[in-house]
């Protein structure tokens, strides 16, 4: 039965009360079964243990999941029986996989307040986040697996008398996927939905903040019907995903992490072990630094909201997140003040709290790393805003935070933060501030305000990012209409969510055939 076609999962209007009331009661039917306990899963065998925890961040003495730690053997276990069922898996017709996919998504859907939930309590993400987080991986599942039947037909070749040319696309073997922990369920669901439609079999190492998430994308997948050889559970830290990305018989990694990790993956997966009979690839979603120009021109009852929604939602720890605001010196001023007027009243607090805006980070780490660049800040610089609320409280508060004035070297201006920190410049003009984004070695997202057509084509042109969004925030990409990733150092321009990222997955074969006949064998 061919599928209808593709929409976004609408999220959730929380507005209404009944809808909170829905999500509400998701967190009831997830609470008495905390702490979920996340084995090592491949095949049948699934091994528990407690050697990796995650915690509540806004409450680090509540206990989210317990969780056993992949060891280098099991990882090698995990990609054996991956290799093992690739064998069936990837024969299985692209049709069957999608409604493999489809019915996964579907358990997403049945389960959607309770995952919400989830997320809200391993990873801080605010109710609306959390929903839009299921609703993404929903689309991801649907969306490959629509792609990946279209993938199968092949593309038309030229032909000529007397020869067939046929291309076809096939599966490339043993995918490991790496995922972060800021969208705990859409990231691994998208990474592995990709793999898992073009008939690759996989093995997943969530992040080790959210291993009970990561068991939720195996557990809907395999009730589903995916066999249980073709998706493996890997919880660990990065060791695991070093010993998958090292594995002879990896033959793709796909990552979405941090720019260290992801080049270091990149360096290890140019060397071919011994026995190895693949290039690996490497699809790699890395980190950035992403700046919002505002012309003088700008609608600043468009702008100011869009940037501070864009840097302090989730506390600023979404890759997309807005980090520089590049401002045209002529209303330089009127910016700064009015972005500190609306930190003022974005809402601080707990992340299961209907209407919060900025939770706490996700781990106390994260909380040192922000503080290091807030000191920074105040110290080089103009500190515009700071909301010290919900520093008293109990989890890993950092106060959002504005800077201005800041010298051109300061690492504040140049390094990734992924926190709730956003530094104003104030610029001669557009080009002023292109140049700058330009010196940038990343090109994740950027943003422009500005009402002339002229500017914004010449932005247009002349911006190395991935994702620019005009006159409009600069986070909450959708899934088929705005395919994302970064270029430069933020990534290997793959676009998850676009027509292009299953071909990541997968190896072209062409077969030529000579259709002047010289007899038939009998
Ligand atoms: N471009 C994108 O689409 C995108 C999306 C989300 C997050 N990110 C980026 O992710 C980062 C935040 O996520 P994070 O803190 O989980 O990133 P991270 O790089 O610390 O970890 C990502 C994953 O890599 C694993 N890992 C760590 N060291 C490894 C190694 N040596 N070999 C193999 N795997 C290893 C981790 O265990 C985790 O599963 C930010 O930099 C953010 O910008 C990018």
């Amino acid at each position: 039965m061919s599928l209808p076609p593709f929409r976004n999962e609408p999220v959730l209007e929380l507005r209404r009360a009944a809808a909170r009331e829905q999500l509400a009661a998701g967190m009831r039917e997830l609470e008495p079964r905390l702490p979920l306990r996340v084995p090592v899963w491949i095949g049948d065998e699934r091994r528990e243990g407690d050697e990796l925890v995650s915690t509540d961040p806004g409450d680090p003495d509540r206990v989210v999941a317990v969780a056993a730690m992949a060891t280098e053997a099991e990882a090698d276990r995990a990609v054996v029986a991956a290799r093992e069922a690739f064998e069936t898996w990837s024969r299985t017709p692209a049709a069957r996989r999608a409604d493999i996919l489809v019915a996964a998504a579907d358990s997403l859907r049945r389960r959607r307040a309770e995952l919400a939930a989830l997320e809200v309590r391993e990873c801080a993400k605010p109710w609306g986040e959390a929903d839009a987080d299921i609703c993404e991986a929903i689309d991801f599942l649907e969306f490959y697996a629509r792609g990946a039947v279209a993938l199968e037909r092949g593309p038309e070749l030229f032909q000529v008398p007397g020869e067939r040319n046929e291309m076809r696309y096939a599966p490339r073997g043993v995918a490991a996927v790496i995922a972060p922990w800021n969208f705990p369920i859409a990231i691994p669901t998208g990474m592995v939905s990709a793999a898992l439609a073009t008939g690759n079999t996989v093995v997943l190492k969530p992040a080790e903040q959210s291993p009970g998430c990561g068991l939720m994308v195996v557990q809907a997948l395999r009730e589903a019907g995916v066999p249980p050889g073709a998706i493996g559970l890997l919880p660990g830290n990065g060791t695991a995903g070093a010993a998958l990305v090292r594995h002879r018989d990896v033959a793709t990694i796909a990552f979405t992490g941090s720019g260290p990790v992801g080049l270091e993956i990149m360096k290890t997966a140019a060397e071919v072990p011994v026995g190895g009979k693949h290039l690996k690839r490497v699809v790699a979603e890395m980190g950035g630094k992403n700046c919002v120009i505002v012309d003088s021109d700008a609608d600043l009852d468009d702008a100011v909201p869009a940037i501070v929604q864009s840097a302090f939602v989730y506390a600023g720890q979404k890759c997309s997140a807005a980090s520089r605001v590049l401002v045209h010196e002529a209303i330089a001023d009127q910016i700064v003040e009015r972005v500190a007027g609306a930190v003022d009243v974005l809402v601080v607090g707990q992340a299961d709290m209907f209407g919060t805006d900025v939770p706490p980070v996700i781990e106390q780490e994260a909380r040192d790393r922000v503080e290091r660049y807030r000191a920074l800040g105040a110290r080089d610089g103009r500190l515009v805003a700071e909301r010290r609320e919900g520093a008293a409280d109990h989890g890993w508060f950092v106060p959002p935070t504005v800077v201005a004035d800041l010298p051109a070297d300061s690492p504040v201006l140049h390094e990734e933060i992924f926190g709730p920190v956003l530094a104003v410049e104030r610029v001669a003009n557009v080009d002023a501030a292109m140049d700058r984004v330009d010196e940038l070695p990343f090109a994740l997202t950027g943003g422009l305000f500005a009402r002339n057509p002229h500017t914004v084509h010449r932005v247009v042109q002349r911006s190395p990012v991935g994702n620019l969004y005009v006159n409009r925030p600069i986070t909450g990409a959708m899934v088929g209409r705005q395919p994302f990733g970064g270029n430069r150092l933020s990534g290997t321009g793959t676009k998850a969510g676009g027509p292009d990222y299953l071909l990541h997955f997968v190896e072209p074969h062409v077969v030529t055939e000579n259709t002047v006949r010289h007899g038939l064998v009998i």
